[in-house]
C-alpha cells in the first residue's frame, strides 16, 4: 500500500495532522519526569510523545499502522538519544519495550490521518473501499460484510455497535450481496440509510455499524484487554497508566480492569475461605472528560475519556477477560 499524497509529503507540510486529546490531562496523569520511561502504545501523529520527550522523558513509541512511519521519523530525528519506534500492537507492548517502566499511555481507536483518508475505509462520508484495516493485513471490512452469514453479521453489529436495528440492516446487507459484492464505504452507508432510515439531528445511521465493522477488523477489544494486562506486567512500582477511550464499551472494559473489587478476583473459587489479594492499581482516578474548550477547538475530542492509575507492588495478574464486561458476539468463531 503506499503512502496517500499528503503522507508522502515532508511532516511539516502534512496538512492534517492529528490534534492529540485530552493533552494536559494526560500529561498530568502520567507527571513525566526528567530522565522517566514512558510506553506510548498509540504513536499517531505522535501528538502525545511529543509532548512528553519536550517535558525530558524517554519514549518507546508503538503502532501497528505503517503509514506514521515520517511522524516517527521526524520525532527520531529531534530526540535520537530518547525517542525510539517499533511497528507492532500494543497488546504485545511488554514484549516490545523492556521494562520496568515509569509509565504507558494507551489513546484508543483512530486517529485522523486515518479517519480522513478516503482509501482506507474508514469514514461513511468518504467513498474508499470498504477496507478499515489499520495494520494492513488480515480481513477487511469488506470481507467481514461479504462473508458472514446474516444472524453473525447482525450479532456483530449489535455487540460491538449497540446498533439496535442490527438485524434489518444485516437483512438488507445479505439481500443486497446477493446480487453483488459490497465493495464501497458510500456503497455500504447508502444500504444502512436505506435500511433503517435517517431522521434529522441525528447522527448518521451507518455510525455504529461503521463502529462495530472497525472494532472486529482491528480487534479492537482484544487489543485493548491485552494491552491493559501487558502494561500491568511492564510498568515498575508506581508507574502510571494512562488511557483514553472514545466509546462506553471500551471505558468499561479499562473501568472495570482499574477497579479492584472487578478486575481481581477476592475470593478463590476452590477454597472456602476469602482470599483478598493486594490491589495490582492506586490511586486509581475519576473518569476525566473534555471541557468545552477542546471539544469546541476539536470535535473529535468529544467523546474521549481518560482514566488513569499507578501501579502498586503486587505482582501482575494473569491477564483473564472475565468480569471486565468484553462484548461477545455470539456466533463468531
Ligand atoms: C487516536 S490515534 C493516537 C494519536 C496520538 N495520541 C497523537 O497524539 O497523535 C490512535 C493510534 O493508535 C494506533 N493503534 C490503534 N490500535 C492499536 C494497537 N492495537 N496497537 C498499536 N497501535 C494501535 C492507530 O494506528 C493510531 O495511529
Amino acid at each position: 500500500m503506499g503512502l496517500s499524497s499528503d503522507m508522502a509529503k515532508p511532516v511539516s507540510e502534512q496538512s492534517v495532522p492529528h490534534v492529540p486529546v485530552l493533552l494536559a490531562e494526560v500529561l498530568e496523569a502520567l507527571a513525566p519526569l526528567a530522565g522517566a520511561r514512558i510506553v506510548d502504545g498509540t504513536f499517531g501523529a505522535g501528538g502525545y510523545s511529543r509532548a512528553l520527550l519536550q517535558a525530558g522523558a524517554a519514549v518507546v513509541a508503538i503502532d501497528r499502522d505503517p503509514r506514521v512511519r515520517p511522524f516517527a521519523a521526524a520525532l527520531s530525528a529531534e530526540f535520537p538519544s530518547r525517542f525510539s519506534f517499533v511497528a507492532g500492537a500494543f497488546a504485545e507492548l511488554d514484549e516490545l519495550a523492556a521494562g520496568p517502566v515509569d509509565g504507558v499511555v494507551l489513546d484508543i481507536g483512530v486517529s485522523s490521518m486515518q479517519l480522513d483518508e478516503a482509501e482506507r475505509g474508514f469514514s461513511f462520508m468518504r467513498e474508499g473501499p470498504l477496507d478499515m484495516r489499520m495494520a494492513a493485513e488480515g480481513e477487511s471490512a469488506a470481507d467481514l460484510v461479504n462473508g458472514l452469514d446474516e444472524a453473525t453479521l447482525a450479532n456483530l453489529l449489535f455487540a460491538y455497535g449497540e446498533e439496535r436495528k442490527s438485524r434489518r440492516i444485516a437483512h438488507s446487507i445479505v439481500a443486497a450481496r446477493a446480487s453483488a459484492p459490497i465493495r464501497t464505504t458510500a456503497e455500504l452507508a447508502r444500504l444502512i440509510e436505506k435500511a433503517i432510515g435517517r431522521k434529522p439531528g441525528d447522527a448518521h445511521p451507518a455510525t455504529r455499524s461503521f463502529q462495530a465493522l472497525r472494532i472486529a477488523v482491528n480487534d479492537e477489544f482484544g487489543q485493548l484487554v491485552d494491552g491493559l494486562f501487558a502494561s500491568e506486567r511492564l510498568l515498575g512500582e508506581g508507574g502510571r497508566l494512562a488511557v483514553v477511550t472514545f466509546h462506553s464499551l471500551e471505558d468499561r472494559i479499562v473501568k472495570r480492569f482499574l477497579d479492584p473489587e472487578k478486575g481481581a478476583p477476592t475470593q478463590s473459587r476452590h477454597l472456602p475461605q476469602v482470599v483478598v489479594e493486594a490491589p495490582r492499581w492506586i490511586d486509581v482516578a475519576k473518569a476525566v472528560k473534555p471541557g468545552a474548550a477542546e471539544t469546541a477547538r476539536n470535535p473529535r475530542a468529544r467523546s474521549a475519556i481518560l482514566r488513569a492509575a499507578r501501579r502498586s507492588s503486587a505482582p501482575a495478574r494473569a491477564a483473564n477477560i472475565e468480569r471486565l464486561g468484553v462484548p461477545r458476539v455470539r456466533g463468531a468463531a
